[in-house]
């Protein structure tokens, strides 16, 4: 009761308000906020910082840059769906921070693109050597078995590809990547395509920062062959899916592509199918699906594991 009075105590005024119907759009740094609402910036901390202590927010630090979203747990996450159900959306003051918001977004997106076109030339080369990617995604949702699920993970998002393949089946995919560069290219897709139900935030493969069993499926979409250390970051998925859970992975097979290597910084010329399986299986995880993809110099491997339900044979 106390915690419930305590994040409708923080919710009802003005422009706490408007950072709600703001961020059920999307997170935002605290910047972004001041711009929209044109007040100072302690201002707008101080409503952050009492929306964050009764639990109607989250804080995130991303290098220099400090991001809110709404929790999307306990009591603030179902006050946060009720209260955005009711609020005008045909005010005139919510209107206008709309269109603000909109032209932020522009914004992000055109200078993310601008780092994505500078490095487009590399991805395309590397696409060029395998499969064509609507396959792989194709295969990929085949193996999942196209069942909608509540939450998931996707382990070095990059553009945020995977989350938006993924995003009609989960009520809440989150997106992990260690470049900054990678979320703000990752963010400005996510906001263009109005993927509501998908964040994106800076971490690592090998601690995720979310709390053990929480996750239906994680995946791993070309990113183990950065790893130095590839059991320890499929240990790490292990801790985070629930029992029954699933984690996919898709990767390349072995190969002999030295540049991808020294150009690319890729750690490792793809991975053989068992050795893909001893690591998870000594992770704890369960073989249920593999399957290979040709049609290029490499080939794609998707693997697919689950997390044994305590108990069950
Ligand atoms: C080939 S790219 C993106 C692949 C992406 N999953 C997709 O489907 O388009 C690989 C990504 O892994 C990220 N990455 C590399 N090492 C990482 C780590 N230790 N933790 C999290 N992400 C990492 C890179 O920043 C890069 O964005």
């Amino acid at each position: 009761m106390e915690q419930f009075l305590a994040a409708l105590r923080a919710a009802s005024e003005a422009t706490r308000l408007r950072i709600l119907a703001l961020l059920g759009k999307g997170e935002l740094t605290v910047g972004e906020l001041v711009d929209i609402l044109e007040q100072s910036q302690p201002r707008v901390s101080r409503h952050l910082k009492l929306m964050g202590e009764a639990g109607i927010l989250d804080r995130f630090q991303e290098g220099t840059q400090v991001f809110y979203r709404l929790a999307d747990r306990g009591v603030g996450a179902a006050l946060n769906t009720a209260l955005l159900e009711l609020v005008p959306e045909d005010d005139v003051t919510l209107r206008s921070d709309r269109r603000l918001l909109d032209n932020i977004r522009a914004e992000r997106f055109a200078k993310a693109q601008d780092y994505f076109r500078a490095n487009a030339a590399e991805w395309d080369q590397i696409r060029s050597l395998y499969v064509a990617e609507e396959e792989v995604e194709q295969a990929l949702l085949e193996v999942q078995g196209g069942k909608p699920f509540a939450r998931m993970l996707d382990v070095g998002t990059g553009t945020g590809r995977m989350l938006d393949v993924f995003s009609p089946l989960a009520a809440h995919a989150v997106g992990v990547d260690v470049s900054r560069e990678m979320l703000a290219v990752a963010r400005g897709n996510l906001a263009h395509k109005g993927l509501e139900n998908c964040q994106v935030r800076q971490g690592d493969m090998y601690d995720l920062s979310v709390d053990d069993e929480s996750q239906d499926l994680v995946l791993f979409h070309q990113v183990l062959h950065f790893a130095d250390d590839p059991a320890r970051a499929l240990k790490e998925a292990t801790r985070v899916l629930r029992s029954g859970g699933m984690l996919l992975i898709a990767d390349f097979a072995p190969h002999k592509e030295e540049f991808l290597r020294d150009e690319q910084a890729h750690r490792r010329l793809g991975f053989a199918d068992d050795e893909i399986a001893a690591m998870a299986m000594g992770a704890g995880l369960e073989q249920t699906d593999l399957r290979h993809l040709d049609g290029g110099k490499l080939r794609v491997t998707i693997w697919r594991f689950e997390k044994p339900v305590a108990g069950k044979e």
